[in-house]
């Protein structure tokens, strides 16, 4: 398929959804903007330039990936030896890991949730407990998985205690650690789970209803939406939406050009 027709898809879809939701309800790709939406062949794609390793302490937020007051980092292994010494935020006192993510370094899909929990925090490694064996399922059922296609990460990658949501400076203190991940990873569209992640990537405050089922962008990669694993054991009435977000999934990925 072609950008042309891959135009014509994505206008039927948004004007289908701006019927629906009576107006712009999500930021739609200008005319002539649309390219703006698509991932950048890889193959086109300049490696990260390496900084010195001096410059780069001096050069704080230089980049829009990079962490207020942290230097952009010149690899994803290099990101991950700083999170797992991360204090930046309170959460590094009750933590027992940090979880910074797993996954296919090429990945299709970068599955966004929104914090470790307790198996999580015990482990390492995100999406162990019983949503993300679920969340496996998921992917399972539209072709994908953490170690084929698929890089799964956090919003916050320290555990905030009993489970409850990570505030708002916390996430401020953490999401450069997902934007240079992305930016390393490129992959071809972001999969937000749960509300949290939803609201942090689209930066709205909407109930997640009103996200899902629409191709948003982040950092100009596709992002869609769906509920949260875990909230949907808890209510199976969100079994059926979240059907039809893994087929909208399904589907634009398709839509995309193939490597
Ligand atoms: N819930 C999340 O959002 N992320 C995990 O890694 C585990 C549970």
């Amino acid at each position: 398929m072609n950008e042309q027709h891959l135009q014509k898809y994505y206008n039927i879809v948004n004007q289908l959804h701006d019927s629906t939701h009576g107006g712009f309800a999500c930021r739609h790709p200008e005319k002539g903007d649309f390219t703006k939406l698509m991932p950048a062949k890889k193959h086109e794609q300049a490696a990260p330039e390496a900084k010195p390793a001096s410059t780069r302490q001096q050069n704080l937020i230089e980049d829009e990936n990079a962490l207020p007051g942290v230097s952009v980092f010149s690899s994803l292994e290099e990101l991950i030896n700083t999170a797992k010494s991360c204090d930046r935020c309170r959460l590094c006192h009750t933590r027992k890991n940090v979880v910074t993510g797993m996954g296919i370094l090429t990945p299709d899909v970068f599955v966004v949730g929104e914090g470790p929990g307790a198996n999580e925090d015990e482990q390492g490694l995100p999406f162990v407990g019983r949503g993300g064996q679920y969340l496996d399922k998921w992917l399972d059922s539209i072709g994908l998985s953490r170690t084929t296609n698929c890089y799964i990460a956090n919003i916050v990658k320290c555990r905030p205690p009993q489970n409850r949501d990570p505030m708002k400076d916390e996430i401020e203190a953490c999401v450069g650690y997902l934007n240079q991940q992305i930016a390393f990873l490129k992959p071809k569209i972001i999969f937000a789970c749960g509300r949290i992640a939803a609201q942090t990537l689209t930066g709205r405050t909407s109930a997640l209803v009103a996200l899902r089922q629409k191709i948003h962008s982040y950092q100009d990669i596709p992002l869609v939406i769906t509920y949260h694993p875990a909230g949907v054991l808890r209510n199976p009435d969100l079994r059926r939406p979240v059907w039809e977000d893994l087929k909208f999934l399904k589907n634009l990925l398709e839509e995309m050009p193939k490597d």
